[in-house]
């Protein structure tokens, strides 16, 4: 047997029990000829004590021992000496006297620290994942996301859901982002898609009757990584028919607070706030607002109309629009601080950052093309006082004038140490636009997928202003960070048809595109709506981490690789003559000759 207990397992109770433990060498000490070893497992720690004058043999093997060494020891547990009991860890009052040991096997000197506090870069840790997921930080990361996952499954399990699969080796979904393909040997010059989520089958299911559909599925998405972005990561897919908008917001807030409760011993207050798209990104310039800090932008477009600075007048005889930030007390800011304002503004598109301070009247280098009445205006509107600082952010667009504001907001929030770290922020993003102009394709493209909805009011508004059209969509966010987003879709075909003319997809592009859906659609679609949460920001967020690498067991680093397998990797001559694939790029090697 290699053990009775687990490592994290032993307490006073066990006073004078014969054990067994296996685990890895944390720690040696050598006090004077007793050696104390902290043996180590996923459950915890357990200092494991050789004294030659207990057992010589079984100490000359400790002498032996190194760091991540595999150890097997059989002993007694006794409490420890006066003044020795370690509070802070869970097997703290005990220690066991080690009788027996073995070395199940042996270890070089790791080339990472099981600490804490490791310092080196996140690519050497990718590197040695499986050493990096020994520390305790990572071990309860991994823990808690399996619990999340757990708890959710049990959720919707409780709720009627089924919990299906969908196919990995599938067609391209619109979604959005580019996809991964993978090239079929079988049908030479073919290639399948990694779904970018299973949004279509998800649909197909609600066809077939299946009702109530979860499922924890992998999605792929070829898009420029962040923080919280990674080119394979885990949605919670649900789709349900015969519900509106409102059953899938209950029953996802529903969900959170179990969640925060049972996990987080936290609580958090339901229903969550909602904003209307139109209304989040007036107010906080975003579309995810973290609505934990004010520092709401103030639309002056009206008021500073009727000023001589030239900047702003030719940005609003277009019919632009000018936000401003009152940045209460914030008039000591210096040029130097400003000038950095105006470079974080600028690499988020702006031409430039105005502002004006408020001593005894406003001040600032472009004031004089400012009426004492359109100061007065500004003064009123943006309830300035005594030692602020106003900064302005025009722009053609209103949405890059809301977008830019919405990231200096962001920024000062930041900056200024606005924003309660310890709040939970909820709240829905509802009513997006159905659709938005693309200026490269010259024609508008669905916010969230084609098949989303027009709110019912808003129908009529399809030909003849598309733009101004609402979706039944929706979006969770959490303290500023997009955890999910849904919709409910669209299940007659008519109406499909007149959302795809919108977008400009001919009915034989429509066909060849996803024509499978729009045919399953001729047979009885119920009405339909679902959403999709991140798990591995949700995870992430709830361990307080920044970035969900933390929470995933082998994640891709920045660059989209992953260095521990070298994957991606180039493959064999042959591979690809099966794949009927000739390679068209300069290989490394022959670049360099
Ligand atoms: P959407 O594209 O909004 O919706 O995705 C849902 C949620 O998935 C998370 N997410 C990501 N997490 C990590 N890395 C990524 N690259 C990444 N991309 C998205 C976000 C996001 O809110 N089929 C629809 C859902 C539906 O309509 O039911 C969909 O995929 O938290
Ligand atoms: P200029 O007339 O270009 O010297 O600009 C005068 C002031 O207006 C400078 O502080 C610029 O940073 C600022 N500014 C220029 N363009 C914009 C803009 N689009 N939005 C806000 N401020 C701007």
């Amino acid at each position: 047997m290699h053990r009775t207990h687990t490592c994290g397992e032993l307490r006073g109770k066990h006073d004078k029990e014969n054990v067994t433990l296996s685990g890895w060498v944390h720690s040696r000490r050598d006090h004077g000829g007793i050696i104390f070893i902290d043996l180590r497992d996923r459950y915890g720690v357990t200092q494991v004590v050789f004294d030659p004058k207990h057992n010589k043999e079984s100490h000359s093997l400790a002498e032996r021992l190194g760091r991540e060494f595999v150890l097997k020891v059989t002993g007694y547990v006794r409490p420890r000496m006066e003044g020795m009991i370690n509070a802070k860890m869970d097997t703290g009052e005990i220690e066991v006297l080690v009788d027996k040991a073995e070395i199940l096997n042996f270890s070089e000197t790791p080339p990472l620290e099981i600490t804490d506090k490791v310092n080196v870069n996140e690519d050497f840790r990718l590197k040695y994942r499986y050493i990096d997921l020994r520390r305790q930080s990572m071990q309860n990361n991994i823990i808690s996301r399996h619990k999340i996952i757990k708890l959710i499954r049990d959720y919707f399990d409780k709720h009627g859901f089924l919990d299906i699969e969908t196919p990995i080796l599938a067609r391209s979904t619109p979604e959005g982002a580019r996809d991964y393909l993978v090239p079929s040997r079988v049908h030479p010059g073919s290639f399948f898609a990694l779904p970018q989520s299973p949004q279509i089958f998800k649909q197909l299911l609600m066809v077939s009757g299946f009702d109530r559909y979860m499922q924890v599925a992998r999605c792929f998405r070829d898009e420029d990584l962040r923080a919280d972005r990674q080119p394979e990561f885990t949605q919670i897919d649900v789709e349900m028919s015969f519900v509106e908008q409102e059953d899938i917001l209950k029953l996802i807030e529903d969900l959170m607070k179990k969640l925060w409760r049972e996990i987080l011993d936290e609580d958090v207050h339901t229903p969550f706030k909602r904003l209307t798209y139109a209304e989040a990104m007036s107010r906080f310039g975003s579309d995810k607002p973290d609505t934990r800090f004010a520092l709401e932008l103030i639309d002056v477009t009206e008021i500073v109309r009727h000023s001589d600075f030239t900047v702003f007048k030719s940005i609003i005889e277009k019919g632009g629009k000018v936000n401003c930030i009152n940045a209460k007390k914030c008039s000591s800011f210096s040029r130097g601080d400003i000038e950095e304002l105006e470079t974080v503004v600028k690499t988020y598109g702006a031409k430039g950052l105005a502002w004006m301070k408020m001593a005894d009247k406003l001040e600032s280098n472009i004031v004089k093309f400012f009426s004492d009445s359109v100061q007065n205006e500004l003064i009123k509107e943006a309830k300035i006082e005594k030692d602020d600082l106003l900064l302005f952010v025009a722009d053609h667009k209103h949405f890059n004038s809301d977008t830019i504001a919405g990231q200096l907001r962001l920024h000062l929030g930041k900056k200024l140490k606005l924003i309660d770290e310890s709040k939970w922020d909820f709240l829905w993003v509802i009513d997006f636009p159905l659709v938005e102009f693309d200026e490269d394709e010259q024609r508008h493209v669905a916010v969230h997928h084609p098949f989303t909805s027009p709110k019912d009011e808003d129908i009529a508004l399809l030909e003849s202003h598309p733009e101004k059209a609402r979706a039944k969509a929706y979006d969770i966010v959490l303290n500023g960070t997009e955890i999910g987003g849904g919709s409910i879709r669209i299940h007659k075909q008519e109406l499909q048809k007149r959302m795809f003319n919108v977008l400009g997809i001919s009915e034989e592009q429509a066909n060849k595109k996803f024509g499978f859906l729009l045919e399953a659609f001729r047979y009885g679609a119920p009405p339909h709506g679902g959403i999709a949460l991140g798990i591995d920001r949700i995870s992430a967020m709830m361990t307080r981490n920044d970035s969900i690498r933390e929470v995933i067991a082998f994640p891709k680093n920045k660059a989209a690789a992953s260095i521990m397998d070298d994957a991606p990797n180039e493959v064999d001559e042959k591979q690809l003559k099966e794949l009927h694939i000739k390679l068209d790029i300069v290989k490394k090697e022959e670049k360099k000759q």
